[in-house]
């Protein structure tokens, strides 16, 4: 992994948009205690508390008072907490909700989002809960409806009082209700994935890829965070420790491409080009948008290497 030295390069070209790591993004079942306990000692950039999916029918009531004592005992707070809720038209989401109000979590992840009327009615639920500004949402997209309308409920981040934050492609779910199987190179999902993608980017939003079922399989763990970082993500969701590694090498920034942003840096900020819309940098074009790109980049190696030595 790079090691950024200049710092005076290394500031966030937008204050608006913060330079956010989530290359990894660990589902941990609510229910399971040895993996709740494993947390405290994991390097991932963000957790996701499960109470859906990962969470049989019988365990459900009892998984929200493990979860709570578990972050009442060691919540950490150099990883971003999120909490996945069942889905509200079953007969655990609501309370969900409401539970996972009470343990202050920077995001509440909502699964199967299918319209924009879904996010506007736990954005309701929250402003009459009182709950803080900052506490954000994340949405699985993981039906065809939800695939369909993405770009949709990706707009509800945008109006006044919008939670949301994060896609999250749910490719279990997608397959399960499409038919699609699980090939190398999810051949026929892919153009899917980019549709999420993009309905993501329109509105600011960041897109988690989706979780590799086969925790054992280190070579296609890692040709899919290939796939994943070449197609946009911003990191993956992970559902096993030794996942964790390889994920935050595929989504940090590697040297190469650092020590092209710090050189589109200094070539812009020679007097010579100060008034310059666009410059040659050795055989290149590079024009500023090239730049806000580079500042960009650089400013995430640095989260990187600070998050690196402060633990
Ligand atoms: N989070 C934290 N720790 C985890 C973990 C996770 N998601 N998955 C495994 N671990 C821990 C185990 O507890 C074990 O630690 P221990 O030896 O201290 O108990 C260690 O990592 C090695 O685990 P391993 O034996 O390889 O796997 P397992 O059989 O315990 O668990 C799964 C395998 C798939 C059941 C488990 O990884 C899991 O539940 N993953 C998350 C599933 C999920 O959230 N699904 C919903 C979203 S898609
Ligand atoms: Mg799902």
């Amino acid at each position: 992994m790079a090691k950024a030295g200049h710092k005076s390069r290394m500031n966030p070209p937008d204050d608006r948009h913060p330079v956010r790591l989530r290359r990894s993004v660990l589902c941990v079942p609510a229910d399971n205690a040895r993996a709740l306990a494993k947390v405290a000692t994991l390097a991932c950039d963000a957790v996701i508390y499960d109470l859906e999916d990962a969470v049989s029918v019988d365990n459900k009531v009892a998984a929200r008072q493990t979860l709570a004592g578990h972050l009442k005992r060691e919540r950490r707070s150099d990883i971003e907490v999120i909490v996945r809720v069942n889905d509200l038209k079953t007969p655990f989401g609501e309370k969900d909700l409401a539970f996972a109000l009470t343990l202050a979590p920077d995001a509440i992840l909502l699964p199967k989002v299918e319209s924009p009327q879904d996010i506007q009615t736990v954005v309701d639920f929250l402003s009459e809960n009182d709950a803080p500004d900052t506490l954000r949402l994340w949405a699985m997209i993981e039906t065809p409806r939800g695939v369909l309308n993405a770009a949709a409920i990706a707009e509800t981040g945008r109006t006044r009082g919008g939670r949301l934050d994060c896609f999250v492609p749910g490719l279990n779910d997608l397959r399960k209700e499409t038919g699609v199987p699980a090939l190398p190179s999810r051949t026929y999902l892919a153009s899917w994935l980019m549709q999420i993608l993009l309905a993501a980017r329109s509105c600011g939003l960041d897109i988690i890829d989706a979780v590799f079922n086969d925790f054992r399989d280190g070579a296609g763990f890692a040709a899919e965070c290939r796939q994943g970082r070449d197609m946009g993500f911003d990191g993956k969701m992970l559902i096993h420790p030794a996942q964790i590694g390889p994920a935050n090498d595929h989504f940090g920034v590697d040297a190469a491409a650092l020590a092209e942003a710090l050189s589109i840096i200094d070539a812009f900020a020679l007097s010579q080009n100060a008034d310059k819309a666009v410059i040659n940098l050795n055989g290149l074009m590079v024009e500023r948008l090239h730049l806000d790109q580079a500042l960009r980049l650089a400013a995430r190696a640095e989260a990187i290497r600070k998050k690196e030595t402060d633990t």
